[in-house]
């Protein structure tokens, strides 16, 4: 099996047993080998070509965005909450290489716009009409308990130690906070992204499909 996926341990399904179904959507090597790739049941056996065009019908009003200027170890969380949560897409602002490893591969299933800087993230934003929402505690930030987020809008994450550039708090039509109620300044940005996402779930979507 090529999928690229961790097979150490055994999850997913063997080889199909009796006559192949019949449809494009269908992996001929997932069907011969067995399908043991971290996607949920409705999916097993569908090529990755396939999986991400069904997806394509049905993502969510809400981008999500971080700034990478130092490789941070949190970007692959923030691309498996966007997965499990349906964002429309992700967009790396600064460097473009990031750690996949906490991706846990679904970046496959994803699609990653990469922007080299603030300007060229914020332009792409303006020309799509989608107000940027930066994630933070600053001050000025309201707290996201008492609020809800846009039903269409980027969400916009800093990095470890620094947070949220200034040339990104200066984007920013809003800024929302998450309540903190212990000694740590923040929480990580993998964290507080699947917070912030599923803010967005509470607010605007439905159920997930059976
Ligand atoms: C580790 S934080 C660092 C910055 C933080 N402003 C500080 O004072 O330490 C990294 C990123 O995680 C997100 N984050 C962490 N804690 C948050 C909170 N309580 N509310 C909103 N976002 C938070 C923000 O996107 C932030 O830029």
């Amino acid at each position: 099996m090529t999928t690229g996926e961790d097979t150490s341990i055994e999850v997913g399904v063997g080889p199909w047993t009796g006559e192949w179904p019949a449809g494009d959507h269908w992996d001929p090597e997932l069907l011969e080998h067995g399908d043991r790739r971290n996607v949920v049941d409705r999916y097993r056996y569908w090529s990755r070509e396939a999986v991400v065009a069904d997806l394509d019908t049905r993502r969510h009003g809400f981008h999500v965005a971080i700034e990478n200027w130092q490789h941070d170890f949190n970007i692959g969380t923030v691309v498996r909450n966007a997965n499990a949560f349906l964002a429309a897409e992700v967009h790396i602002v600064g460097r473009r290489r990031w750690n996949r490893r906490g991706a846990m591969v679904t970046d496959r299933y994803q699609h990653v716009r990469h922007h080299p800087a603030i300007e060229d993230f914020v332009a792409w934003a303006a020309a799509e009409d989608l107000p940027v929402i930066g994630i933070d505690n600053l001050p000025g930030s309201r707290p996201m308990e008492t609020t809800t987020l846009p039903r269409r809008c980027v969400l916009l994450f800093g990095q470890e130690g620094p947070g949220l550039s200034d040339a990104a708090r200066e984007a920013c039509a809003e800024l929302f906070s998450i309540a903190q109620y212990g000694s740590t300044r923040s929480i990580n940005a993998g964290v507080a992204s699947g917070i912030a996402m599923h803010a967005w779930i509470r607010a605007h979507a439905g159920p997930p499909p059976e």
